[in-house]
C-alpha cells in the first residue's frame, strides 16, 4: 500500500508495521509478498488456522434474506450456538448464554451482571470485586478497574473503581483479603485461570482455583473465570478453569470463541445466577449487536470444526511440543527467566540477567516482537509491573511440528537481537 493511503490507518499517526491481504493455515500474508509465521495467532485468536472455507460458507448463508433482530429476539443461528454450547462445550452447570462482541464488553457485562444478581437478592452492599495484581481483563473503564494491566491503566486512573486487588496466586492470600474487606461487600471475585497479556501464560498452583470456589462458597461471593484468552481449547481443554476440576458462576469468552473469524464474546452462567433476577422480572441490558446472526453462525461453525477435527486435544499435544522445544532453545538461556503457560498458550519471562532478577524495565518485549517480525514472524508482547518482559506464543491449534520448530528458532534468534540492542543502548536497569 502506497505511503499516503498507509498514513491515514492509525488513529494516532505513526507506523504501521505490516499491511496483510490474507492468510493460511499458520500464515499470514502481507502486500509486499512476505509470509509471517503466525505465532500468536494474531492477539491470541486463531484456533482453525486462516484461510478456512467454513466460517465464509456460515456467513453466506445467514446473509440469504438478512434481518437484524434485536437480541431479545430468537434466531436459528443464536439458538444452534447456545445448544452447541451448552451441549458440548460449557462446564457442566452452565446453561445461561449472552452473545456479545469480544471479551472487554463480556467482562464488563459479566461485572453488570454479578451486581445485579445481588442486588436483586436485596443483597445491596455488595459493591466490590475482587481482581489480582498480574491481570488483564479489557480496555473498557469497567474493566480496566477489576484488572491491574498497569501500562495500560496509566494516566486513567482516578477514572476507574478503585476495587481491592489480590497480590500473589495464592488462595490464602485471597481469603485474608476477602476478610479484611468484608465479605459482605463483596459481589465477586475475577480471575484468569492463565493469565495472558500481563503475565505471559502465569499459571496458578493447584489449589489456587479450588482455594476461590471455596471462598466464593464460603462468603456468597460469585466466582467469574475469565477464559476470554484461556478458553475455547487454547489450554488443551475445553476452558482453563477445567484443569482444576471447578465450575465458575460466571465464564466469559470472546477471541477464540469465533476463531479471529468474527468480533464474538459471551457472558456464560449457572441458572443460580440468573434466577433473582428473573424472579425480579429484570433482564440484562443487551449491546445493539450482541448475538448477531453472523457472529453465532460463525462462532457454531468455529466450534464444529474444531470438535469435528479434535482440535482441543491436538492444542494440548502441540502444547507440549511447544513447551519441549522452548525448553531445549532457551531453557538455560541468561536473559530467559521462565518457560510457562498451558497447551497453547505459552509464555517467556524475560529479564536482563537470570542470575540477579536485574529487568530491563519493559523494554526488551517489544524490541524481541519487532526483531522477530523482521525474520517474518510474528509473537505477542506481553507484562506489566510484576512481570515487566513477556512474550506469548497463540498459534492456531492446527501448527505443524515444523512450524513450531521454526517459531522457537526465530524467537531464540529474536531474544538474542533484541538483548545485544538493547545493549549496545544503554544499560539494564536494576
Ligand atoms: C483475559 C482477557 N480478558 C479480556 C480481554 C479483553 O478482550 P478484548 O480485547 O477482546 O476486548 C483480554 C484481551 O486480551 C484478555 O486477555
Amino acid at each position: 500500500m502506497d505511503a499516503a493511503r498507509l498514513s491515514r490507518y492509525p488513529f494516532v499517526p505513526g507506523p504501521v508495521p505490516l499491511t496483510v491481504v490474507g492468510g493460511e493455515g499458520v500464515w499470514l500474508h502481507t502486500d509486499d509478498g512476505r509470509r509471517i509465521l503466525d505465532g500468536a495467532g494474531g492477539a491470541v485468536v486463531a484456533n482453525i488456522g486462516w484461510g478456512r472455507p467454513e466460517p465464509g460458507a456460515a456467513a453466506a448463508e445467514v446473509l440469504q434474506g438478512y434481518a437484524y433482530t434485536v437480541p431479545p429476539f430468537a434466531t436459528e443461528p443464536r439458538v444452534r450456538l447456545i445448544e452447541r454450547l451448552v451441549g458440548k462445550w460449557l462446564p457442566e452447570g452452565m446453561t445461561r448464554c449472552l452473545f456479545v462482541a469480544g471479551g472487554s464488553e463480556s467482562v464488563d457485562s459479566a461485572l453488570r451482571i454479578a451486581r445485579q444478581h445481588h442486588v436483586c437478592r436485596g443483597d445491596v452492599n455488595r459493591t466490590k470485586i475482587i481482581g489480582r495484581s498480574i491481570s488483564y481483563h479489557g480496555a473498557t473503564l469497567a474493566s480496566l478497574a477489576v484488572a491491574n494491566h498497569d501500562r495500560r491503566r496509566a494516566g486513567l486512573e482516578p477514572m476507574l473503581a478503585d476495587w481491592p486487588k489480590a497480590d500473589a496466586l495464592d488462595a490464602e492470600a485471597v481469603r485474608k483479603l476477602v476478610e479484611t474487606e468484608d465479605p459482605g461487600t463483596i459481589a465477586a471475585i475475577i480471575a484468569e485461570p492463565v493469565s495472558g497479556a500481563s503475565g505471559a501464560a502465569l499459571v496458578p498452583p493447584d489449589d489456587y482455583l479450588p482455594g476461590l470456589r471455596s471462598i466464593c462458597d464460603d462468603h456468597g461471593i460469585l466466582l467469574i473465570s475469565d477464559e476470554v484468552m484461556a478458553g475455547f481449547g487454547r489450554t488443551g481443554a475445553n476452558f482453563g478453569i477445567d484443569h482444576a476440576g471447578v465450575v465458575p458462576d460466571l465464564l466469559v469468552g470472546g477471541k477464540g470463541l469465533g476463531g479471529g473469524y468474527v468480533p464474538m464474546g459471551g457472558v456464560f452462567a449457572t441458572e443460580a445466577v440468573v434466577a433473582p433476577i428473573a424472579e425480579a422480572n429484570q433482564s440484562v441490558m443487551y449491546f445493539t449487536f450482541s448475538g448477531s446472526d453472523i457472529m453465532c453462525a460463525i462462532a457454531d461453525r468455529v466450534l464444529r470444526v474444531m470438535e469435528d477435527e479434535d482440535l482441543v486435544a491436538r492444542a494440548a499435544v502441540q502444547g507440549d511440543r511447544l513447551r519441549a522445544l522452548l525448553t531445549e532453545a532457551l531453557g538455560d538461556h541468561p536473559n530467559v527467566a521462565d518457560i510457562r503457560g498451558r497447551g497453547l498458550l505459552m509464555g517467556l519471562e524475560l529479564v536482563a540477567d537470570r542470575s540477579t532478577g536485574a529487568t530491563f524495565g519493559g523494554r526488551l518485549s517489544p524490541k524481541i516482537v519487532s526483531e522477530a517480525l523482521e525474520r517474518n514472524c510474528w509473537i505477542y508482547p506481553a507484562g506489566s509491573a510484576a512481570v515487566p518482559d513477556g512474550i506469548l506464543f497463540g498459534p492456531a491449534f492446527t501448527i505443524t511440528d515444523g512450524e513450531l520448530e521454526q517459531l522457537v528458532a526465530i524467537t531464540a534468534e529474536a531474544v538474542d537481537a533484541a538483548v545485544a540492542s538493547l545493549r549496545a543502548a544503554e544499560p539494564a536497569s536494576a
